[in-house]
């Protein structure tokens, strides 16, 4: 007799609760949809998907296509989706919405740091009043019946806020903390910040996972050790190197780090245009949708490559440019050069 098959949200409890590090494929709106998330699988892939996130206010309604991706989930992984605002009973009403889908967690953006979002204090804007963001989570621990997680950034001015923000995080028991190491007000401009992980591993009781400027296995390894992080959670890191998560698993055993060659890259930007670009669009606009994944990977490759890459108008001429540079058997190991592969 065959042992059941543990469904979804019983994997992600035990991700939360077994001692193998996590690995998150982090939310990035207009990027991680389920076509890219199968891209992502086919190389090894997260143990956990992250949804953009949904728009919450007093009108909203789920946006139909992540929907759509939640219910297609190509992963076999579970999938966690992804809020975003700071009306409580829309945030409410939303959570009970997306608990009916086959999500195994509801997650709360507190990251956030476009203008147009943390403006109407939501988003990393909320960072600014931790007493609404008290307020916000406790309604919502009483309500989720399912895993309740938040990703946060560590201040909205400064990272000094998050000594105010940790006891908030510590009321509400919450089953998960991602932590993206940097301030709001830091954009994505470096230095990251992982002692804070440290001090939040610490303080809390639920698993915590670092995120922010991951880019190789052995930097990952690192990371976990000096932090005593349940996990990690990458983005960028990700869409420049797809193969990045076996990478680390491979680290993490001991075993050598295989890196991709020149012509399994060329294979990946085939995969992304297939399914990232719009067949009927003009072909400017499909190397426009296909920018915005080289300005990741094209830079891993060589820095004349990108600077090409961003000026192709056709579909041959990007190609063109591709094989020049990838059409070979030589590994590419894909990071930058501030971080040793
Ligand atoms: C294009 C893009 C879109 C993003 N969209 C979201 C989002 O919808 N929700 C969110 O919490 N973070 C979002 N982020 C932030 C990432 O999840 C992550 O925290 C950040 O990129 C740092 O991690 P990394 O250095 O591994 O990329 C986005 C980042 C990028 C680059």
């Amino acid at each position: 007799m065959h042992a059941a098959v543990p469904t979804l949200p019983t994997t992600f409890a035990r991700l939360l609760e077994g001692a193998a590090p996590i690995l998150a494929l982090a939310p990035m709106q207009d990027v991680t949809d389920a076509r890219f998330w199968a891209l992502i699988q086919q190389r090894g892939g997260a143990d956990v998907y992250w949804t953009e996130y949904f728009r919450v206010h007093a009108v909203s309604r789920l946006e139909k296509w992540i929907v759509a991706d939640i219910e297609t989930n190509p992963t076999g992984r579970p999938i966690v989706a992804q809020m975003i605002g700071n009306d409580i009973p829309s945030l409410l009403r939303t959570a009970r919405e997306l608990e009916k889908l086959p999500v195994a967690a509801i997650d709360l953006n507190l990251g956030c740091p476009a203008p147009i979002v943390f403006k109407k204090c939501a988003g990393g804007g909320l960072l600014r009043e931790p007493q609404r963001i008290d307020a916000i989570l406790g309604a919502l621990r009483d309500a989720i019946r399912i895993k309740f997680t938040v990703k946060t950034r560590l201040g909205f001015h400064a990272v000094g806020e998050f000594e105010r923000l940790l006891p908030i995080f510590a009321r509400h028991a919450l089953d998960a903390l991602t932590i993206h190491v940097r301030t709001v007000a830091q954009g994505y401009r470096l230095p990251v910040h992982y002692d804070f992980v440290r001090t939040a591993v610490a303080a809390l009781r639920c698993p915590v996972i670092g995120n922010g400027h991951i880019y190789s296995a052995r930097q990952a390894q690192t990371v976990l050790a000096e932090t005593g992080a349940h996990g990690l959670m990458i983005g960028r890191g990700v869409i420049r190197n797809p193969w990045l998560f076996n990478q680390i698993r491979q680290q993490l055993r001991g075993e050598p780090v295989v890196l991709p060659t020149g012509r399994e890259v060329l294979a990946y930007i085939h995969e992304l245009w297939e399914s990232q670009v719009r067949l009927d669009a003009p072909e400017k606009i499909q190397c426009e949708r296909m920018k915005k994944f080289m300005n990741y990977l094209g830079e891993g490759v060589a820095e004349d490559f990108l600077y090409r890459i961003r000026r192709s108008q056709t579909r041959r001429e990007f190609f063109d440019l591709c094989r020049n540079f990838l059409d070979h058997d030589q590994p590419l190991p894909l990071a930058p050069a501030d971080v040793h592969p």
